[in-house]
């Protein structure tokens, strides 16, 4: 372990993920370290005051100033099942919705959008990104980063940012992200119990639950289309189900964009 990494002791009590959990003041990115660095146990965390080269999804960056938000990786190696990567982005925005909200004690809304993002009264309030390794077919390890704007600024979420929220705008006073950390690894162990007992449906079901947008008509662009109709369901494999034309599409990769009918409704 390198030296400028230090041990938190959380005093959690955790039945999936390991007590130890790793916390350095910069790194280039949570998720790069566990792909690179293969000698740590199943449910390690790691925790960083600033990431230089914050990863987001299709190859994006995620900027965040040191020390403001919270940027953690959970490394997964057992029972790591390829077939079964997608659910991992699901159970990890259940558990930070379930954990923030347990936090805000109703003083804000949250929503979930398809796949990975936590919505803070319509903004973006978090990030996930799944990787994973692979050894020959197998899948070794599974990595779910974590992106929360905790402190930032109102001033921060300008230009490209724009569609950007925090904790501290929504309540009007800083947070200790220790303490959003603490909620959110409740929940993530939670889910990731529930996935090794009762199998990913119940992910599903909840993700589900918790995104107001299904039923609603969207915008989804693949990067070669734009398509809108109304979002269904998720299929088995987590895919966006889209009614549009008069069938259903199932869509893998893509971005959704919220219409007016479905801000209207709470999820912008
Ligand atoms: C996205 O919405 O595009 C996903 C953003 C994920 C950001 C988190 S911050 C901690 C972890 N380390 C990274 O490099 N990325 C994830």
């Amino acid at each position: 372990m390198p030296s400028n990494f230090e041990v938190l002791n959380l005093a959690l009590d955790l039945k999936i993920l390991q007590p130890q959990i790793l916390h350095t003041e910069q790194i280039s990115s949570t998720n790069t370290y566990f792909l690179q660095h293969h000698s740590y146990p199943n449910g390690t965390v790691l925790l960083a005051d600033y990431q230089t080269g914050g990863k987001g999804r299709h190859g994006r960056m995620w900027h965040s100033p040191p020390e403001q938000a919270l940027l953690f990786s959970v490394l997964l190696t057992e029972r790591c099942n390829r077939a079964f990567l997608h659910v991992y982005t699901f159970l990890a925005a259940v558990a930070v919705f379930e954990g923030l909200e347990m936090l805000g004690g109703g003083a804000f809304k949250l929503d979930l959008k398809w796949p990975n993002d936590v919505l803070l009264e319509g903004h973006k309030l978090c990030g996930i990104l799944v990787q994973n390794r692979l050894v020959g077919n197998e899948m070794s390890q599974i990595v779910i980063g974590i992106g929360i704007n905790v402190n930032q600024p109102a001033n921060f979420f300008i230009g490209e940012l724009s569609q950007g929220t925090s904790l501290n705008i929504a309540l009007g006073r800083k947070l200790d992200r220790v303490e959003v950390l603490k909620q959110v690894l409740v929940g993530l162990d939670h889910w990731l119990f529930i996935l090794g007992d009762s199998g990913e449906i119940a992910i599903f079901n909840r993700w589900k639950a918790l995104c107001s947008s299904i039923g609603k008509r969207v915008l989804v662009n693949d990067g070669r289309q734009i398509y809108t109709g109304i979002f269904k369901d998720l299929s088995n494999q987590g895919g966006l189900v889209l009614e549009t034309g008069g069938h259903c599409r199932v869509f893998y990769a893509a971005d959704v964009t919220l219409t007016k009918e479905t801000s209207d409704v709470g999820c912008n």
